[in-house]
Formats: structure tokens, C-alpha cells, sequence
């Protein structure tokens, strides 16, 4: 590329970066830019997943690109002849270090569990719709699975666990692993939504799973006897930093004390200056991140979390924090008006 058509980039990274406001920045935009070129032709909504940006973001992009003539819709987004011109991108001349068998995941459901995926699907089908006031959206039944496989390799399968908010029936998946397993620990859920309380209790009961299902709105403190009496939490909280924060205090408050005490933390990518107050706010929460695995999750129709998520592992440290009082502010994503 010579330097005027790098300067011509430069500008119109900057251009389409300020028209469509994008906290990503001009790095945002040669993202999209360079994701495209490299697929050749992919769908809006594989290309949001790629970047890690909402879909509608994605979308506002895509407008500016092809205002300028740099993007064309043919099998998806494609590169003009314009933009092939402009951006100079490695056209997958070189293979890509993706591994083929998890394309880069670096996790895949061994052969052995596949039939509880098959009772999972059955088990999600009797699932209550999807209830947006509370910011739910559901994980894919091999998202549930996952994660149980996740908590096996990180020691915490068989150790006491609480589930706060449950409509990803995550339960219900550790359940069934910890019975082909032969593997026990004490099993609890606190879930608000009455529906899903039915649904869980309905399944635990017929498998036999024991899970403990606690209604509980966690804008209130746990009650007492979840409190200090886990060994591991999981949560996937609403999107917003504020359900970030409540669901975590909640969860260390259900933690037994001492150091090591293991945090699962499902959260959505965000852009950069909100993804230091994730960071931020988990620390603050006493708690140390030793792993984090993007795009771990992946959610039915979850266009603004570009229908993935962020596994996040953190322990306790022997920074602790007094559990939050009730908490009355804002919660869910229609409690606020930027984009969560
Ligand atoms: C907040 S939703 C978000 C999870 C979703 N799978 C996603 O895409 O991120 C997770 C669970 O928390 C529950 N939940 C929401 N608000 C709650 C509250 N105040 N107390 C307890 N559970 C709550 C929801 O009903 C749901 O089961």
C-alpha cells in the first residue's frame, strides 16, 4: 500500500468511526474491515460474533462502508473492488492457526457426552419463553453443557455450587454430568423468575438431581442458608455493569471464606472503556481473574451481545468485601440508555 492510499484509509477509518459513534474507535473499523476481506463473503451476524460488537453496531458500520462503496452484499458482506483496493487485506494466502477441531475455541464436547446434549435439547424444548425484563436470553443447550465441562476442568464440578439466574438451565446440565460422572455436591439455584423455578424443580425432581431451587430476587441479600456455604459460584448476569455488580456481590456473599474459592462469570464482550470497569468491577468485587475465555457462550437471537459471551474465571483473594445492602437502582438493559 502506498502512502497515499494509507492516508486515504486513515481518513476513512476515522470517518466512519465518528458517524457511527463507535466506542471501538478506528481500530473498530479496520476490525470489520479486515474480518471481511479475510472470510471473503460472510453473514452480518457471523461477522458481529467475529468482532465481538453488537449486531446493530455491525449494522450501523455496514451502512458507512457502503455509503463509500467499499462493501457490496453479494453471498453476505464482501469487499468492493473499491475496498479490495483500499484495504489490502491478507487474503487467506496463508493458512489461519485457528484449530480446525474447535476453530479456536479451544473447546469442544467430547464424543462421550454428546447423549447428554440430546437430553438437554429435550429438556430445553419444555423451556418457558424468553422473558427480555429480565434480561434473558437463552444459551444454547451446548453452551449448558460447556460450561458443566468447563467446571469439571477446573476441579469445581463435584464441589458445592450455586447458580444465580438460571433461564440457561446450567443446573440441569451439571446434574447430568455429575450423574454419568458419579460425581456429588451440594446443587443450588436462586432464580426470580417463578416460571423458570416450576421448570427446574419440575426436571430436578423427575431425574432425581436434587437441585436445591431457591425463588430469590437477588436485589435482595441471599438468604441464609446460601450464605458462606459454597465452595464455587456460576452466574450469567443482565448486561448491564450494574447486574454485573449485583450478582457477583451476591455470589461471593454465598462463598465459604478463605482464599481460592472459585467465580464463574458469564459476560458479554464489551467495548474498551467498559470492558476495564468489567474488569474493574469484578476486582472490586475481591476477586482475581485467572482465565478468560471469549466467546465461550453462545445465546438463541442475542443480537446485542453479538450472540456470544465471555466465560470469566476468577477466585476469591484474601481481599474481602462486605455483600451489598438491597439494591434498588437500575438493573437490566431497559433500566438504561446507553448500549448495554
Ligand atoms: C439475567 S439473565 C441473563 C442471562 C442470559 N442467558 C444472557 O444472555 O446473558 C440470567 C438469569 O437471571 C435471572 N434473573 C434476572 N434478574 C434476576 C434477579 N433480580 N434475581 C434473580 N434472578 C434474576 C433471569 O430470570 C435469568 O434466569
Amino acid at each position: 500500500m502506498n502512502r497515499k492510499q494509507n492516508k486515504d484509509l486513515a481518513t476513512l477509518l476515522s470517518d466512519v468511526a465518528a458517524a457511527t459513534d463507535l466506542r471501538e474507535g478506528e481500530e473498530g473499523v479496520r476490525a470489520i474491515l479486515s474480518v471481511v476481506g479475510r472470510a471473503g463473503a460472510l453473514s452480518l451476524r457471523d461477522l458481529a460474533r467475529r468482532v465481538r460488537m453488537p449486531v446493530p453496531v455491525v449494522a450501523a458500520v455496514r451502512r458507512e462502508l457502503e455509503k463509500r462503496g467499499l462493501l457490496d452484499r453479494r453471498g453476505g458482506l464482501a469487499l468492493s473492488g473499491k475496498g479490495l483496493d483500499l484495504v489490502d487485506v491478507e487474503m487467506d494466502a496463508a493458512p489461519g492457526c485457528r484449530c480446525p477441531a474447535c476453530d479456536g475455541e479451544g473447546f469442544v464436547i467430547p464424543e462421550a457426552f454428546s447423549p447428554l446434549l440430546y437430553r438437554l435439547r429435550e429438556m430445553a424444548a419444555d423451556r418457558p419463553a424468553v422473558d427480555v425484563t429480565l434480561d434473558q436470553s437463552h444459551a444454547a443447550p451446548e453452551t449448558a453443557l460447556r460450561r458443566a465441562l468447563y467446571l469439571r476442568e477446573s476441579e469445581a464440578l463435584d464441589r458445592d455450587l450455586l447458580v444465580l439466574g438460571d433461564d440457561d438451565l446450567t443446573s440441569l446440565a451439571v446434574g447430568l454430568l455429575r450423574r454419568q460422572l458419579h460425581l456429588k455436591g451440594r446443587l443450588a439455584v436462586a432464580e426470580i423468575d417463578p416460571r423458570l423455578v416450576a421448570c427446574l424443580r419440575r426436571v430436578s425432581d423427575a431425574e432425581g438431581f436434587d437441585i436445591e431451587v431457591h425463588p430469590h430476587d437477588l436485589r435482595a441479600p441471599l438468604p441464609g442458608p446460601l450464605i458462606g456455604t459454597f465452595d464455587a459460584f456460576l452466574t450469567d448476569p443482565p448486561y448491564t455493569l450494574e447486574g454485573l455488580r449485583l450478582f457477583v456481590s451476591r455470589g461471593g456473599s454465598a462463598l465459604r471464606p478463605g482464599v481460592g474459592r472459585q467465580a464463574f462469570i458469564c459476560f458479554g464482550h464489551r467495548s474498551p472503556d467498559e470492558q476495564r470497569e468489567v474488569v474493574r468491577t469484578i476486582s472490586d468485587a475481591g476477586l482475581g481473574i485467572v482465565e478468560m475465555r471469549p466467546a465461550f457462550n453462545r445465546y438463541d437471537g442475542a443480537q446485542l451481545l453479538a450472540g456470544v459471551s465471555a466465560m470469566i474465571r476468577a477466585v476469591t483473594t484474601s481481599h474481602t468485601v462486605p455483600p451489598e445492602d438491597p439494591y434498588n437502582g437500575p438493573l437490566y438493559t431497559a433500566d438504561k440508555n446507553s448500549r448495554q
